[in-house]
């Protein structure tokens, strides 16, 4: 990844005929730029001394002329200085590649398929999903950015969707009018009213509306006219609903085959492992795949004991269909971390059938909001969950009343409370929990998305107001630029260790860090003024359409849009 890494391991090699991968750490800059740790990491194999070690290296290293600086410290770090011009130097070269900057070729000849946000088809886009939404396309981003072919679906809940629930309550509980005005808000209470009402006959022994419901899915999938047309049109607003706010937060995906779809085919194939003597059917009917030699007691369930499907039939199906008709080496879910077990099982039983696929659970904790008394708690609204909907105008309407002036477009303030938003998702690391805080998501001068915008927003302006770039002064030192160079330098790797790992919040506290440089940056040093010579100037503008570069590359991994204006 990095020449110096590189040139360091040959060293070791043609001094100890060892072969060591030297990672470069960044010290404080006082120190070094660059610091490696493999004289300690050799005193064990080579049973010597690590600053004996360290110094052989360092007699090499000074004698290649590539630093400017070699030192050793404490036990045997090795501290490397380089010229901020042969820094720039390698920063272009690395520019000049095929690949836009950032982008690796690690996923060539591969295939994944990204789940999310897989959201449920009863009821409202609610911040159930809002993690899936951002967390699986910033993976999908990242599985693009190093080189894989990426297929995404969303894999919709819709099977036992509450069709039969949904005609008998919108007849008793509603009306044509309010379903135009409502759409699936109003299929969402008509939901829970039904529900409800079923549950209170129950109470009384009695069961007419769920009788009913059963009625309408019979007829259903008997064709009649009317439950077809009714079928249809819920659907139809179910789906348009997530579709608009899928478009809000940015995000699409190919393909959006659901749980219904694979139904049919996870019940035959239950049936089919019990021949193979994969799974064991129970006395009561009931199809368990055991996987006690995968390490879990519990069994996972494929069948219900009335051959009805559940969630594990339907995903038994999809499992076999992605590998069939896409031929994927890697799978990933994008499912919060209260699925966690499921998906060890599920995984599991994928082993078991001999599936070759690499499956991974994406997983991320739950959100936390921070009340206006400071408190902590699960998020929630005085109506229950918070529908993503209210979420994203809420931001919209903090993102009006923080704006600097009046003339912010509406489409630059979607993206400062889409960034916010999707920034706070990305503070952390995805395995703990997201915080919500309203007082500090639109901070401009601390870790939020809008401090970044804006630092994009002031590089775009500069360029924007400095079409011409003049020839670069071949003699100029970058000496100014040190710090910003090397940031620069560091971004291929923070890109490849976020998609090694699906951790997108690398992205964001490098973004972060970059844009904290760049003011300070500004601070010190006049870019497109009168008192730079043109020479310098134009150094200075080409180094800024560098990082505009990677403010781009990096927002839009995690799918922030830069505003045109803040
Ligand atoms: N719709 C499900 C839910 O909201 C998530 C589906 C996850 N994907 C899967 N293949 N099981 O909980």
């Amino acid at each position: 990844m990095n020449k110096y890494a590189d040139q360091i391991s040959q060293v070791v090699n043609d001094l100890y005929n060892q072969t060591i991968d030297a990672e470069l750490t960044r010290p404080e800059p006082r120190f070094g730029d660059y610091s490696t740790n493999v004289a300690m990491r050799l005193a064990g194999p080579l049973s010597r001394r690590p600053r004996d070690i360290a110094e052989e290296i360092k007699a090499k290293l000074d004698a290649s002329g590539v630093f400017s600086e070699v030192s050793i410290a404490g036990p045997g770090f090795i501290n490397l200085k380089v010229s901020a011009k042969a820094l720039d130097e390698d920063l272009n070269e690395a520019f000049a590649g095929d690949l836009p900057y950032g982008n690796n070729n690690d996923g060539a000849g591969k295939k994944v398929l990204v789940e999310y946000p897989s959201t449920n088809m009863a009821k409202p886009f609610s911040v159930g999903h809002l993690r899936s939404s951002n967390q699986g396309w910033a993976a999908r981003n990242l599985m693009l950015a190093t080189g894989w072919e990426v297929i995404t679906d969303n894999h919709l809940g819709d099977y036992g969707t509450p069709f039969g629930i949904w005609v008998v309550g919108f007849q008793k509980f509603s009306n044509e009018d309010k379903l135009a005005e409502r759409g699936i808000y109003e299929l969402g209470d008509i939901y829970i009213k039904t529900k409800a009402a079923i549950k209170e006959e129950q109470a009384q022994g009695k069961h007419d509306i769920e009788d009913e419901a059963q009625q309408w899915l019979l007829k259903l999938e008997a064709g009649d006219p009317e439950a077809v047309e009714y079928s249809e049109r819920f659907n139809k607003i179910s789906l348009d609903h997530i579709h608009h706010v899928m478009g809000r937060l940015g995000i699409s995906t190919q393909y959006e085959i659901g749980e219904k779809f694979y139904a049919e085919r996870g019940k035959e194939l239950a049936h089919e492992l019990v021949d193979k003597g994969v799974a064991v059917q129970n006395a009561d009917g009931s199809i368990i795949v055991p996987l006690e030699d995968y390490g879990i007691k519990t069994p996972i369930l494929i069948l219900k004991s009335n051959g009805a499907a559940l969630y594990a039939t339907t995903d038994l199906a999809t499992l076999i269909y992605r590998d069939e008709t896409f031929h994927l080496d890697r799978a990933i879910y994008c499912v919060a971390s209260e699925q966690k077990f499921y998906f060890e099982q599920l995984f599991a039983m994928a082993k078991k059938i001999g599936l070759k696929t690499e499956l991974i659970h994406m997983w991320f904790g739950l959100i936390d909001q921070i009340n206006e008394d400071g408190t902590r708690e699960k998020m929630s609204s005085r109506k229950g969950v918070v529908l993503l909907e209210d979420l994203l105008d809420e931001a919209e309407r903090r993102a009006r009343e923080n704006a600097k002036s009046d003339d912010i477009s509406d489409a630059d303030i979607k993206k400062i409370a889409v960034g916010a938003i999707k920034f706070t998702d990305f503070a952390a690391d995805r395995r703990t929990g997201m915080l919500f805080d309203w007082r500090t998501m639109f901070n401009l001068t601390g870790y939020s998305g809008p401090y970044i915008q804006y630092a994009a927003v002031r590089v775009n302006k500069i360029l924007h107001d400095n079409p011409e770039i003049p020839p670069i002064d071949d003699t100029y030192d970058y000496q100014a630029e040190k710090e910003v160079i090397l940031k620069l330098l560091d971004y291929p790797n923070i890109v490849k260790q976020a998609a090694d790992n699906l951790e997108p919040h690398r992205i964001a506290t490098y973004v972060y860090e970059l844009a904290r440089e760049m003011n300070r940056y500004y601070e010190n040093t006049p870019v497109a003024t009168d008192e730079v010579a043109p020479g310098v100037k134009a150094a200075r503008l080409s180094l800024l359409k560098q990082v505009a570069h990677t403010f781009s590359h990096a927002l839009n991994i995690l799918g922030i849009e830069i505003p045109s204006r803040m």
